[in-house]
């Protein structure tokens, strides 16, 4: 678990990532979704998925993000937009401390699917003790 720090292309005329699916993100991109407009104090994900993976990119503001296999768990600050964080599957996400400016953009390996997600944290424990 680490945060990567992406290549910033661009010129005089301003900055950009290239995100490119199983090149320099680590699987092929199903779905983006981002978080915005997060109320203060309030944290978001507190889940896990089965399969899914997702690589975190805070585009504008910052945000933390707390990663937890059940055996470690690490807090990291995405504070760039060329900062991105791996969130394996059976992982426990939470996000956190969001600036108020926060957009979290989201890449997923997989199509949204309810059946994917560990939402009680006791059971995720049980499912990676498995
Ligand atoms: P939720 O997983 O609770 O958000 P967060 O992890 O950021 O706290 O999702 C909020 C709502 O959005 C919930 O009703 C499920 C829905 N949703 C989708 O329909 N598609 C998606 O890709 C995602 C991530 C969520």
């Amino acid at each position: 678990m680490a945060v990567v720090e992406h290549k910033i292309l661009g010129d005089q005329r301003g900055k950009l990532v290239a995100l490119e699916s199983s090149i320099n993100v680590p699987f092929e991109i199903k779905r983006v979704f981002y978080i915005y407009g997060t109320q203060p104090g309030v944290p978001r994900g507190q889940h896990s998925h089965f399969e899914t993976k997702q690589y975190l990119i805070a585009v504008n503001g910052s945000c933390k993000v707390t990663l937890d296999n059940g055996s470690a768990k690490e807090t990291f600050l995405l504070n760039s937009p060329n900062m991105a964080l791996f969130q394996d599957a059976m992982t426990w996400g939470e996000m956190h401390d969001f600036s108020s400016d926060c957009v979290l953009l989201v890449l997923a390996s997989d199509y949204y699917d309810e059946s994917d997600y560990i939402r009680n944290y006791d059971d995720f424990l049980l499912e990676v003790s498995k």
